[in-house]
């Protein structure tokens, strides 16, 4: 499993308890910064991310900001992103089995890293069921080769 992680200013800190967390789980990863000194633009973060998600670089993304809102929606710009913003395991979950996210985006100042790190764990060890839910994925990607 290959991850892609960036954040801007805002998520910086919890970006780096990720790569630790990331570390400890022996998960190959790639770190995209920020190196921010002042603030920065979280779409130069969050679209590179989700490109090379969606190219197959990587498997999966994890994109945080202040709130994850900002990345969330920079990273659903980018055809091929299922990008989940959650701050909460049931969701990180849910998200894995039924949406088949592949981009996880968090905000620093809405969570804490313990429940951070307890959201990634999930989100990168379940699995998309497919099935009923197959048919609601299609749909979505459909949508954007129109
Ligand atoms: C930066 O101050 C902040 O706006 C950003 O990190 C994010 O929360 C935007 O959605």
């Amino acid at each position: 499993m290959r991850v892609i992680l960036a954040s801007d200013h805002g998520g910086q800190n919890l970006r780096e308890d990720i790569a630790n967390l990331l570390e400890e789980m022996n998960i190959e990863f790639e770190d995209i910064g920020c190196d921010c000194e002042g603030s920065v633009d979280y779409p130069d973060y969050g679209i590179p991310a989700a490109e090379r998600v969606a190219s197959g670089e990587f498997d999966f993304g994890i994109v945080i900001c202040g709130t994850g809102i900002g990345m969330s929606i920079s990273a659903n710009k980018v055809k091929g992103a299922r990008c989940a913003l959650v701050h909460d395991v049931f969701s990180a979950k849910a998200t894995r089995q039924h949406n088949d996210a592949n981009i996880l985006a968090m905000g620093e100042r809405v969570i804490g890293p313990g429940l951070a790190r307890e959201i990634v764990t999930t989100f990168l060890s379940e699995s998309y069921e497919g099935g009923r839910h197959a048919n609601r994925v299609e749909k979505m990607m459909a949508y954007e080769n129109q």
